[in-house]
């Protein structure tokens, strides 16, 4: 993670000790019963984390935009409701979207829902570059980190813009006579996704040409540049640590299909492993998954290619401990070390996690260990002691990426697991009761009231 924390982190100061969200909505419960043992196919949904900027895109363009794949969580309920107060016009179709962003009838973001949906903030990228003027209120912290938007910031004043930062609102607005942004050369101090992403919206519509240097090379960002590109944007580069953008004056229509979800594909192979099964995923591209299935045939396991989009995943003799560190891609990613961390707690020997990108995102560890993990934290880095098996016990959720290491410590667990915090599960895993069960795992969701 970066250390140069700037203006943001007196601004997005963090409560550590948060306490998990158990207000009544958010009571109901999963009950999973284990040890589970998974047969058959996975089908893998859009990725969560190109749908939300691909949103956030279609204020870019002059016309309608269909995307499709676009899978049915909470994250992209939320963005859907942040462009319809904007002034979009949106059409759900199953995991197809119409968005007419075309026009706005304010720049100004709902504060209510930037702060539920810190992706949310990305569209001030787009709102600025098309209106010239943009009001997104500052995401602020949450569970795994301060969360700072410094580098979006900054790139947007590299870009010609004036960005004033007062009561918790990021003000931006085209200075002077410029009716457009206007090209630059931006550096940035760390890759981030994020940073990358608005800069490369705001940067299509700009006057001339903009590098981006240092950018993220996940391929969320390449997704989220191949939809500019048919959108009519000049990009080269996405998916290096070099972009290019040449700015055009106008974005037309498109009809677009996102990439699949390499964070939930990771999360099912571990299923598997963890429960010595094997099963198919599909759709997904497997060169998205190469840090994530080198370390699971690391740790004992085979994955083979069967066609192009699906992989095949073959239990191993035994779990073998390895160590992981994250890093932005192509490195191990961070959405995958929660999740792991729970397979690892089964694997022989002494296993370590290290957390490069993100300052707070071991909250999952006090929750495995009372399911008989063996896991010491000393900084960003856990050192698990392999147990021959976990004990099911009452559970909860602190974010995404944690709740599904929960659920995944429960699938290889003896007993009766009671898991809450589904809402955290919701934001980023589309129907995934429904999938565990057509895999064969004994579940049950309760609502409080029925308790
Ligand atoms: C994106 O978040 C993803 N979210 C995250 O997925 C993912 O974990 C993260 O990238 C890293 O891969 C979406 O795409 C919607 P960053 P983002 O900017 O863009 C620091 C999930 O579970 N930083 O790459 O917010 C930041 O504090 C979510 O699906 C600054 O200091 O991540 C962090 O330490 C969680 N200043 C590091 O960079 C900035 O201006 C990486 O953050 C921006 C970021």
């Amino acid at each position: 993670m970066r250390e140069d924390r700037t203006i943001n982190q007196k601004l997005n100061s963090i409560e550590k000790t948060e306490k998990p969200n158990l207000s009544p909505i958010n009571q109901s419960i999963l009950k999973i019963w284990g040890p589970s043992h998974l047969q058959g196919n996975i089908n893998i949904s859009g990725a969560k984390n190109s749908a939300l900027p691909a949103m956030a895109a279609t204020i870019l363009s002059s016309g309608v935009c269909r995307l499709r794949q676009i899978p049915c969580l909470a994250d992209i309920n939320t963005m859907g409701k942040v462009l319809s107060a904007l002034g979009a016009k949106i059409k759900h179709n199953g995991n197809t979207l119409d968005i007419d962003a075309s026009i706005l009838n304010t720049t100004e973001a709902p504060y209510e829902l930037v702060r539920q949906l810190r992706a949310s903030f990305f569209a001030i990228g787009p709102i600025l570059a098309k209106w010239g003027k943009a009001h997104v209120p500052l995401p602020g912290g949450c569970a795994i980190g301060a969360r700072p938007v410094d580098l979006h910031v900054k790139g947007l004043e590299a870009l010609g813009a004036e960005v004033h930062i007062e009561h918790g609102m990021v003000n931006a607005y085209i200075s002077g006579s410029k009716t457009r942004l206007q090209g630059a050369k931006i550096v940035l101090g760390y890759p981030s996704v994020g940073a990358t992403e608005t800069l490369m919206m705001a940067a299509t519509l700009a006057e001339g040409k903009t590098i981006i240097e240092n950018s993220a090379q996940e391929p969320e960002v390449e997704d989220l540049a191949n939809l500019c590109i048919a959108m009519g944007a000049n990009i080269s580069g996405a998916g290096t640590k070099t972009i290019e953008i040449s700015g055009v004056p106008k974005l037309h229509a498109v009809d677009y299909t996102i990439i699949p979800d390499r964070i939930e594909a990771g999360t099912f192979l571990i299923a598997a492993t963890i429960t010595n099964s094997e099963i198919t995923i599909s759709p997904v591209v497997p060169k998205h998954l190469s840090a994530v299935i080198s370390k699971l045939e690391s740790v004992g396991v085979k994955i083979q290619q069967e066609t192009s989009d699906s992989l095949r995943i073959l239990p191993g003799e035994s779990l073998k401990c390895t160590d992981i560190e994250t890093q932005p891609y192509p490195g191990f990613p961070t959405d995958m070390q929660a999740p792991f961390m729970a397979l690892l707690s089964i694997c022989s020997g002494t296993s370590t996690v290290t957390e490069t990108v993100f300052e707070n995102r071991m909250r999952h560890v006090s929750e495995l260990n009372r399911m008989g993990a063996d896991i010491q934290v000393k900084g960003n880095t856990a050192t698990i002691q392999g147990v021959p098996k976990l004990s099911a016990a009452p559970v909860i959720g602190t974010d995404l990426r944690a709740s599904a290491a929960l659920i995944l410590a429960a699938l290889a667990a003896e007993g009766e697991t009671t898991f809450q915090g589904i809402h955290h599960l919701s934001r980023g895993y589309e129907q995934i009761e429904v999938k565990l069960q057509k895999l064969g795992v004994k579940l049950q969701r309760v609502d409080s009231v029925e308790r």
